[in-house]
């Protein structure tokens, strides 16, 4: 017995030096914590549970069998984030660089499986040399295996994934099935073939940080949701991000009391809007003025900015917000914004997080660049998710709501259940302007003609009382009374119940 027992902590001890003092000096010289480490900030302390601590690889090619290390480089459990269950893995990078071998995926799928079972989030550690060379296909299967649970747990339990390291090749796609990416800038980077295969086949010098590093997803590609500075600021930023996430589809979503009154005012939104219509404000003034204690954890702001995503809360329940916004591209929407918001408002649905959102949108951005790349399918996403959406809709135009897009932006017809319009708001086909100069080409020589129809047009369309006769808004409000009005028709809407016909799927325009 007591053999054992001593055979058991030096098992325990052997695996917790994973790849050895040399090679965590090594991680930590990179400014990397190691797998352990990171998990210890993650999880409440003294909260993980470890699972599979004795997993040995069965791989016996290129003198793998006398290379054994316990854990086989993935540190697996469950642990409290801010007292609430999460699943985690975390790939040791000093463990055969973290690559992935049959035995290290199966260690993964189990969290997965019993994350399913019991309705609990996975957070995956990302740090990795991706497929465990020396195992060849079974290693391929291994990934194949996690690949078809992510989709699986798609919109029953949260997945996400923080890229801490290196993940390449097939090792991209775990991540990219998962809801949300966050990554840290200059230690990590993800591409499906590296700098070497990209130069020999398209002659393009690139290094891995301008191919696939936390810049370059989080404002160019639109992979990543946030890039952080190091370890512990993406973990801590985790931990905050955890908690307005459900547990599960089938949880409410998480309410954190705060001190933020229903009832409070904010006098300066009432002053927030220019007089010119043409001039831009700051919409995140106003998010950050209507939820609770200005807190707005924003997702991908430096990717599409001319759309704005993120969750905050309304009387300490989680929501999702989505906003145009005028400071970018005037607020229109293009291809990524659509798919960006897309995404989050289908997130949401999922896991039922109310929506609110602000509309100031002049339309679809013009050009062939957007119509040669897709708009028309691509804008269909944001209007398929919002369509489909059946948890409470809250919308609040602020100025402009044109053509098609006023349609998307969460309107009336698409089931928006409370539907605001500030007195500011201009709902029609088009502004006056490009209104006036189709309807009235014959007037093209005389602009005194043009400008007087011009006004016509404006007195007529561009208020919110048009769209307010048929009931398309259910009420013009005062700008400070916003938070009020949400907060109460929320509330109103805290048991909604509505259900989509039955079918396998539906088919989003992908
Ligand atoms: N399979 C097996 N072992 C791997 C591995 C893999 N895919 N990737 C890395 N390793 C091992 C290395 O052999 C090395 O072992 P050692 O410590 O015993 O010497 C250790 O992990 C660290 O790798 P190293 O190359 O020294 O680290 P680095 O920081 O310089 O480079 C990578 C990291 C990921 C860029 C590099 O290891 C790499 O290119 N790996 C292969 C990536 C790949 O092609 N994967 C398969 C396709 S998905």
């Amino acid at each position: 017995m007591y053999d054992i027992i001593e055979q058991l902590e030096e098992k325990r001890a052997a695996a917790r030096l994973g790849g050895g003092t040399k090679r965590i000096d090594a991680q930590h010289a990179k400014g990397k914590l190691t797998a352990r480490e990171r998990l210890e900030l993650l999880l409440d302390p003294g909260t993980f549970e470890e699972w599979d601590m004795f997993v040995e690889h069965r791989c016996a090619e290129f003198g793998m069998a006398d290379n054994k290390i316990p854990g086989d480089g993935v540190v697996t459990g469950y642990g409290m984030i801010n007292g609430r269950l999460a699943f985690v893995f975390s790939q040791d990078f000093t463990v055969f660089g973290g690559a992935l071998s049959e035995a290290h995926a199966e260690k993964i799928c189990k969290v997965m499986d019993q994350a399913m079972k019991v309705g609990a989030p996975v957070i995956g550690l990302n740090d990795s040399g991706g497929a465990r060379i020396q195992e060849g296909v079974a290693s391929l299967g291994g990934y194949a295996e996690v690949f078809q649970r992510n989709a699986l747990a798609s919109g029953v339990i949260p997945q996400i994934s923080l890229i801490m390291g290196p993940c390449a090749g097939g090792a991209v796609y775990s991540p990219a099935m998962t809801d949300f990416i966050f990554m840290v800038k200059d230690s990590s980077y993800m591409f499906v073939t590296g700098p070497e295969v990209v130069k020999t086949v398209t002659h393009e010098e690139v290094t891995s940080e301008e191919l696939g590093g936390a810049g370059t997803h989080s404002t160019r590609s639109g992979v990543a949701d946030l890039a952080f500075e190091n370890d512990v600021e993406a973990i801590l930023m985790l931990r905050r991000f955890f908690n307005y996430l459900p547990l599960n589809n089938r949880d409410k979503p998480s309410v954190r009391p705060g001190s933020d009154q229903r009832d409070r005012v904010d006098m300066s939104l009432d002053t927030l809007m220019p007089d010119n219509p043409n001039k831009p404000y700051d919409m995140k003034e106003l998010i950050l003025k209507v939820v609770d204690d200005g807190d707005f954890f924003e997702l991908q702001p430096t990717f599409a900015a001319n759309i704005v995503i993120g969750f905050a809360r309304m009387e300490g329940a989680t929501v999702g917000v989505v906003a145009n916004n005028p400071m970018v591209l005037a607020g229109c929407l293009d291809i990524k914004s659509s798919i960006k918001a897309a995404r989050f408002v289908r997130f949401c649905d999922a896991f039922n997080i109310p929506v609110i959102t602000f509309v100031d949108v002049p339309g679809f951005l013009p050009g062939t660049a957007q119509e040669y790349g897709g708009i028309i399918k691509h804008g269909a996403k944001l209007l398929y998710a919002y369509a489909e959406c059946t948890v409470p809709k809250v919308t609040v135009i602020t100025r402009k709501a044109y053509g098609g897009a006023y349609d998307v932006m969460s309107s009336k017809h698409l089931r928006g259940d409370v539907n605001f319009a500030w007195p500011s708001a201009e709902i029609a086909v088009m502004g006056a302007k490009g209104a006036v100069e189709i309807i009235f080409r014959d007037y093209k020589g005389d602009p005194a003609k043009l400008a007087a129809r011009e006004a016509e047009y404006k007195a007529r369309f561009a208020n919110p009382f048009v769209a307010g006769a048929r009931g398309y808004i259910d009420d013009v409000i005062q700008p400070h009374e916003t938070r009020k009005r949400i907060c109460r028709s929320l509330a109103m809407l805290k048991d909604k119940k509505l259900e989509n016909p039955w079918r396998k799927h539906g088919n989003i325009p992908l």
